[in-house]
């Protein structure tokens, strides 16, 4: 059974939506099996995503994760790095389907209200950044 890592990005959770965004998960079949309320430092944003370092507007994006508290969970489920993607929508919102988080809720490109893993390999190193293997109750 597949593993990956969500964020409650800031905007989400300043704006109480961290149920509502939840509950898009439960729907669709992803359990939640760890799950903590945590404000990240700058440092631990850049280093989260590291793999964006070169990119225009990684100091734009480490500064908003570091500028209120995230929820960071592992969802399992079938196939759960997929599903938890098409359950987020697309990057963008102006993009996103009907029914997607970022569709109902995102504000823009970069407060986009979540984050999900988006290979086997990503959700490995992002679940480990964030959790022990006695944190994960399946
Ligand atoms: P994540 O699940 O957050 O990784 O989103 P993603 O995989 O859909 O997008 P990607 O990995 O390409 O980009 C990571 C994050 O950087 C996005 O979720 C956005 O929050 C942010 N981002 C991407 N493009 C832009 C941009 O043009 N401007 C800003 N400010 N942020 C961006
Ligand atoms: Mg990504």
């Amino acid at each position: 059974i597949e593993r990956t890592l969500s964020i409650i990005k800031p905007d989400a959770t300043k704006r109480n939506l961290t149920g509502k965004i939840v509950a898009k998960f439960e729907d669709a079949g992803l359990r939640v099996v760890a799950s903590k309320r945590i404000h990240l430092s700058l440092a631990q944003a850049g280093a989260f995503y590291a793999e964006h370092a070169a990119r225009g507007f990684y100091g734009e994006l480490c500064e908003f994760m570091a500028s209120e508290p995230v929820v960071v969970q592992v969802l399992q489920g079938e196939g759960a790095i997929a599903k938890n993607r098409d359950v987020m929508g697309a990057t963008n919102p102006a993009n996103a389907a009907d029914g997607t988080i970022r569709k109902e809720f995102a504000l823009s490109v970069g407060e986009n209200s979540v984050h999900g893993s988006d290979s086997e390999a990503s959700a490995a190193r992002e679940i480990a950044f964030f959790f022990s293997g006695l944190e994960l109750v399946g």
